[in-house]
């Protein structure tokens, strides 16, 4: 899955490497604009599937998902019909909900579908879980899935698998579907933060780091950022560094007075409110201006960092905007 730029890696750059390795069978986006920008400006080759279901199809929709050889993905029963009456055959897929209901086709609907699909397949909404009953519920619902495939579709290929079911495959019985989307592993990053995914030695592909811009000794009783809400401590005073990363670049504006970053091997607090542009750290010494330091990555976690503002990484990855520039080594 590379939709959202690839998580926020950007998706163009890492074409190259996914174009060229064997296992990889196409791609998953969310828009069609995203597709579009994978055939142009990346030069895709392999299949392209479109995820996220506008409901509005129509013929020049229909004609823009041909002519860039791109699979649309039907969640409703209207849009599927929509599909048929606009008449352009396509190859395309149908989302099925079995038990997650952010979108799809109930199992119950399928008999209403009259055309075939080139794919039919799930979404899991608590895969790293496997124990869990809305799991549990939701592999009943892919067995039903591939009897269904079995007796209606046996063309289309099926598949349900994400980073968490990939890693408990076999719960998930992956062997028996016919691809995987993996998403937030392909960056490096394990499916939740619990210690059963270190064995894997996953290691995050994204550092996203800020520049020190100056040093600036406060003394006691100063205050930092907007509202001033940290206040210098140390009797003697302290360095606050100053980061040119701020809410705007995505650094979360909930990290204020809370998150840390990692300068060289030492974490350092942050000092008042993130603001737009840039964010403050205290610091013992001086940094020189140009250094960098860390805000989350090999060092710290985006686990953590999310954790600490009760969010996840993939919002965090995938709202490091576009003005950061991306450095791939
Ligand atoms: C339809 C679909 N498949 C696969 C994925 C990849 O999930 P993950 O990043 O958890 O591997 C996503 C991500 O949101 C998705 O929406």
């Amino acid at each position: 899955m590379i939709k959202a730029n690839a998580y926020g890696h950007g998706a163009v750059h890492l074409l190259p490497v996914l174009e060229a390795h064997p296992k990889v069978m196409g791609y998953g986006v969310a828009t069609l604009s995203e597709a579009i920008e994978l055939r142009f400006e990346g030069r895709a080759t392999k299949e392209i599937v479109v995820f996220s279901d506008t409901g509005a199809w129509n013929e020049e929709r229909a004609q823009a998902f041909r002519q860039h050889r791109l699979i649309p993905v039907f969640s409703t029963l209207e849009s599927l019909k929509a599909y048929e009456q606009v008449g352009v055959q396509i190859p395309f897929e149908i989302e099925i909900t079995t038990g997650m209901n952010r979108a799809g086709i109930g199992i119950d609907e399928l008999q209403e579908v009259r055309s075939s699909p080139a794919g039919i397949f799930t979404h899991l909404a608590e895969s790293d879980d496997p124990g869990s009953s809305l799991s549990r519920h939701q592999l009943r619902g892919i067995h039903e899935l591939l009897g269904l495939r079995k007796e209606r579709f046996p063309q289309s290929r099926i598949h349900w698998a994400n980073s968490g079911a990939i890693f408990d495959g076999k719960f998930w019985e992956i062997n028996r579907a016919d691809l995987v989307r993996p998403g937030l592993s392909l960056y490096g990053l394990p499916p939740d933060p619990s210690a059963r995914y270190k064995k894997l030695r996953l290691r995050p592909v994204m550092n996203f780091e800020a520049q020190v811009l100056q040093s600036r000794w406060l003394k006691t009783g100063e205050r930092v950022g907007y509202s001033g809400t940290y206040k210098v401590r140390p009797k003697r005073g302290e360095w606050i560094l100053t980061l040119g990363a701020g809410y705007a670049d995505g650094v979360p504006r909930l990290l204020s007075n809370i998150g840390q970053v990692l300068c060289g091997r030492t974490r350092r607090p942050i000092a008042g409110r993130v603001s737009m542009d840039v964010m403050n750290v205290c610091s013992p010494r001086p940094v020189a201006a140009g250094s960098w330091v860390e805000v989350w990555g090999n060092g710290i976690s985006a686990w953590d960092v999310a954790s600490l503002v009760k969010s996840t990484p993939y919002e965090l990855l995938t709202g490091v905007s576009n003005r950061v520039q991306r450095i791939y080594e």
